[in-house]
């Protein structure tokens, strides 16, 4: 393994950059490319061939350009998707990013737990295995909040939080029956938790609000345990969009140590 060989982080946006923060923490050496998927952006709109061939056949061009040592799809609704379908065509190691329901449901006291995603992410049958497997004897109440996509991204480009956005994917779940009584939201789409001070707000702070984030950095952590690690350049984000997007982000990424930009 070479030493500069980088870790691939793969989502349609900026959503990715939740799980980067925590990557950075576990791995603060590690040489990383982040690639958003700006042209396909939001996933969670679209069906699941499209979302399937277009991340299979990204992710195949990025590995043979990158040789990352290791490709985390930092997409919830890519992983619940594509994530096989990926591991059976690249032959580097794939982390994919699973609802935290298990830890959900055991921090849950009321038994009553919430799911925000993106619409592709919540009628997965990969969601109602973790359910079945995972929340045996609590309920789970999901909703669909493909609009707070779009609110993170503003946010990150340094614009103003749609309030309004964040309060009616709220209500999508507190109306639902037995809503009043959600203690525990899983964060089911990595763009949710750089709106975290905002949903916590409409939740109230007797609700956690729990992601993925911190459980796939540690997996990559294990799987790269024992390689060296070496940048020799600064950290890339490369988009499929116009750079100038990603231009508009530059702070945001700048924070998050990824200091070039480049077009895929
Ligand atoms: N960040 C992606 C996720 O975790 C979804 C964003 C999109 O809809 O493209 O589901």
């Amino acid at each position: 393994m070479q030493p500069d060989a980088p870790i691939l982080l793969f989502d349609s946006g900026v959503g990715g950059l939740s799980v980067l923060a925590e990557l950075r923490k576990l791995l603060p050496q590690a040489p990383v490319i982040y690639a958003s998927d700006q042209a396909g952006l939001p996933y969670g709109t679209k069906t699941e061939v499209q979302i399937a061939t277009r991340v299979a056949g990204l992710l195949g061009r990025m590995s043979e350009r990158y040789r990352p040592r290791l490709v985390c799809i930092a997409c919830n609704t890519a992983s619940t998707i594509a994530l096989g379908m990926v591991r059976e065509v690249l032959e580097v190691p794939i982390v994919g990013t699973v609802p935290a329901i298990k830890p959900a449901a055991a921090m849950t006291r009321s038994g009553v737990i919430g799911l925000l995603g993106t619409a592709a992410t919540v009628r997965q049958t990969y969601v109602d295995n973790l359910e079945r497997e995972f929340a045996v004897g609590k309920t789970l109440l999901r909703h669909a909040a493909p609009e707070l996509v779009e609110v993170a991204e503003a946010k990150l480009r340094g614009g103003p939080v749609d309030r309004k956005a964040v309060a009616a994917a709220v209500a999508g779940l507190r109306n639902q029956p037995g809503g009043e009584r959600i203690d525990a939201v899983v964060l089911a789409c990595t763009h949710f938790p750089l709106l975290r001070e905002e949903l916590s707000e409409n939740f109230g702070s007797d609700v956690a609000l729990i992601d993925g984030a911190e459980g796939i950095a540690r997996r990559i952590a294990d799987l790269t345990r024992g390689q060296e690690f070496a940048r020799t350049g600064p950290d890339r984000a490369i988009t499929t969009g116009p750079a100038e997007y990603l231009e508009a982000l530059r702070d945001s990424l700048t924070r998050h140590g990824l200091d070039r930009i480049e077009r895929f």
